[in-house]
């Protein structure tokens, strides 16, 4: 199957081509990429109307690049995939418009993809993994332990009750006056830093249950800023350290234990989303993936944050179970992961 793929449900502009069948994995056969970080850097953040317009100008010349720098032409698609939610509304309905439009031009299927849903697939696009296995999801928007027990039943088991994983982050960067991308940013100012230097909470760590919370550390990290004690670059570096160091801890401590928890014997930890892209917590992942016999797959750097390629996989997934959608299809701001069952802890 060859699918045409769709992203813009944030700040990048995204399309790509790719082939293959589930389990996977797939071949990308192209892709175009543009991440608007211009357009947001005066703002240090992602103001919607502007990601919606910058959308907008872009997507129908990265469509046309992407044809024009591949043999593939529109007769080889066997349908066309876009993003239908969550995300910003705006960006999300320039996409969908777009790609209804190429399906009903080219009379092309269409399939509506859920970006989550997207990003907890992806490791079939890069690995072929087998259902089921263990999904931390880590993104902008979501922090999640989820059990994928299949390609469209993802038991969430916990999640965060304030700010994202990625959110925590990008907040941090702007407090610290890093700009954009935050996570990047403070990841790289880290390197230098000690990640023992500040005392900073791990917020519900020694609660029960898998839930995340980071807003309370991001508040204590400004605490820091506000009281005149961070007056070095070593400061500044140490801060960074300390805070991915707390956020690290909350996360594995968390998965560790819904690893122990549940025993239902699955074997595969997949990392998702754009925080998967942060080195450190990879190595802490994998650290914790040896100690509990579990293999960790972790796709590429450039399939973790928003990709085209993707939302192109996971269109895929859905046609081969015989799944595409009608042209009336809405978007969405919100639009939970599918399941089967209910959260069980
Ligand atoms: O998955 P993604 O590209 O977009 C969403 O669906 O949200 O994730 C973007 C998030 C941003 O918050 C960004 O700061 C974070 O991923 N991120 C990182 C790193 N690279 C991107 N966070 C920590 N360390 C990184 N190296
Ligand atoms: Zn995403």
């Amino acid at each position: 199957m060859l699918v045409l793929g769709i992203e813009t449900s944030c700040d990048e502009t995204a399309v790509a081509l790719v082939e293959g069948n589930p389990p996977g994995p797939g071949r990308i056969i192209n892709e175009q990429l543009y991440t608007q970080l211009i357009e947001h850097q005066e703002f240090s953040g992602v103001v919607p109307e502007i990601a919606a317009r910058a959308h907008l100008e872009r997507l129908d010349a990265l469509t046309r690049d992407l044809f024009e720098t591949t043999s593939v032409d529109w007769g080889d698609i066997d349908a066309i995939a876009a993003t239908a939610g969550p995300g910003l509304i705006g960006g999300v309905l320039v996409g969908l418009m777009y790609a209804k439009g190429l399906a009903q031009a080219r009379g092309l299927p269409f399939v509506a993809v859920n970006h989550l849903e997207a990003h907890g697939l992806t490791a079939r696009l890069s690995h072929g993994v087998a259902c089921p296995y263990w999904l931390l999801l880590v993104s902008g928007g979501h922090t999640q332990i989820i059990q994928a027990r299949d390609v469209d039943d993802f038991v969430q088991i916990g999640g965060t009750i304030d700010d994202a994983a990625g959110e925590a982050f990008d907040k941090v960067a702007k407090m610290m006056g890093l700009g954009m991308p935050g996570g990047p940013k403070v990841e790289n100012l880290a390197l230098n830093g000690d990640p023992k230097a500040f005392e900073l909470p791990r917020p519900l760590l020694k609660k029960p249950g898998y839930d995340f919370s980071f807003s309370g550390l991001k508040t204590a990290v400004r605490r820091h800023l506000e009281s005149g004690e961070i007056r070095s670059e070593q400061n500044m570096a140490d801060l960074a350290a300390s805070f991915q160091d707390a956020l690290g801890d909350c996360l594995m401590g968390k998965l560790e234990r819904a690893l122990e928890e549940h025993v239902e014997n699955i074997s595969t930890l997949v990392v998702a989303g754009g925080v998967a892209r942060n080195q450190y917590l990879r190595t802490r992942l994998e650290q914790l993936a040896q100690a509990h016999e579990v293999s960790l797959i972790c796709p590429p750097m450039s399939l973790c944050s928003d990709n085209a390629a993707m939302i192109a996989w996971a269109g895929i997934e859905m046609l081969s179970r015989g799944h595409h959608d009608a042209l009336d299809v809405p978007a969405k701001s919100r639009w939970p992961l599918r399941s089967s069952s209910k959260l069980h802890t």
